[in-house]
């Protein structure tokens, strides 16, 4: 990308929320089915380029999303947000074809023992799977969008090479025609020299396909990590509204980088996220009454830079005081 980062010169980056799926799958609240909707239909009207809906998997693996095709059939379908879902097999793909999800999210982890705990299945059988929901998804004029997990590490395997994850990356787009792919910090070991080398080697390889850094904030890197990705050349972030969200196979996971935390940020070095920050913190301000408990996002508790606050009671005194002495 030419020019600094810290610059972003209204240039454009696009964010995708998925907290209602990301972010709910880890809840311990059912949040219902109309909440789930309204959730969404707001994040609609925020401005984001794309949102995850919901999970068309395993009602016994995922609970909080066992409502996947009521969410998908009630939610507002607002002209060029694009409704994607996320599903690990055929079973998961037709569902969500039939629920007429724009864009199916596969996903399989770049190493051996998350993809087992997550998905039940050695990496080369969700290769196999996956490949077949490929083309049932672009038999039915579906986009395909396929998800690396653990792509920046695993928490019980450690690092994964990087021509590890650039065979799979070839594998989903040369192999089963995936039109975009999302690289996954599924526990946030992602930092931002690694995050630059990949995205660097990724879009010298395969500049046509549709890139998305995804990134969780467990160890505090997920807005230096975006930063990093943007100025190698990134332009498609994933994000969870309220910093929500976690792999409930992920030992140690927690929430994604707070969408406002990266629209506020962005925004402040000039980048066009095409997001309305104001509208979206009040989005994460009403989420603690839909899952019961505080939300992690900085932004949340703090509010955008320039939110001022009156001075403290008993302030006119003290200047009186430092006039009189001064
Ligand atoms: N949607 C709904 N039900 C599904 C399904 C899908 N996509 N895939 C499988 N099932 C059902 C099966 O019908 C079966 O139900 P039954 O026991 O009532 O007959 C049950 O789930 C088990 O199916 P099986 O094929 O044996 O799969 P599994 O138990 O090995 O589980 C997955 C495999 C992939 C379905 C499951 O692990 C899963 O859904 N994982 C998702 C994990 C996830 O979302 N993680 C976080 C995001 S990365
Ligand atoms: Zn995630």
């Amino acid at each position: 990308m030419s020019g600094s980062i810290w610059q972003g010169a209204g240039r454009r980056v696009f964010i995708q929320d998925v907290g209602p799926r990301d972010g709910l799958q880890m809840e311990v609240a059912f949040v219902p089915t109309e909440d789930k909707v309204d959730l969404v239909n707001a994040l609609s009207h925020s401005g984001m380029a794309k949102i995850e809906v919901t999970a068309f998997v395993s009602p016994r693996a995922i609970p909080a999303l066992r409502d996947a095709e009521a969410v998908l059939h009630r939610i507002e379908r607002v002209p060029g947000v694009v409704y994607a879902a996320l599903v690990p097999n055929v079973r998961g793909a037709e569902r969500a074809i039939e629920a007429r999800a724009d864009e199916l999210n596969l996903v399989m982890s770049a190493t051996e023992t998350h993809n087992l705990a997550n998905l039940g299945m050695l990496p080369a059988q969700s290769a196999r799977d996956l490949a077949e929901v490929a083309r049932i998804s672009r038999a039915a004029g579906t986009a395909v969008n396929i998800s690396l997990s653990c792509a920046f590490g695993c928490p019980m395997e450690g690092d994964v090479p990087l021509a590890t994850v650039l065979d799979w990356c070839a594998r989903f787009i040369e192999g089963m025609g995936a039109t975009g792919v999302t690289l996954c910090d599924t526990t946030g070991m992602a930092y931002p020299g690694q995050v630059a080398e990949l995205t660097t080697a990724f879009l010298a390889r395969w500049p046509q396909t549709e890139l998305t850094l995804h990134f969780h904030n467990t160890r505090g890197m997920g807005l230096a990590n975006v930063l990093a990705g943007i100025d190698a050349g990134a332009r498609r972030f994933d994000a969870s509204v309220g910093g929500l969200g976690g792999c409930p196979y992920a030992p140690g996971a927690s929430g994604n980088v707070g969408t406002e935390e990266i629209v506020h940020a962005l925004g402040l070095m000039g980048f066009d996220t095409g997001v309305d920050l104001e509208r979206l913190i009040g989005i994460a301000q009403r989420l603690p009454s839909l899952i019961g408990h505080e939300v992690p996002s900085q932004i949340v508790k703090a509010g955008p830079r320039l939110r001022l606050h009156p001075p403290p009671a008993g302030f006119e005194e003290v200047r009186a005081k430092a006039l009189a002495r001064a």
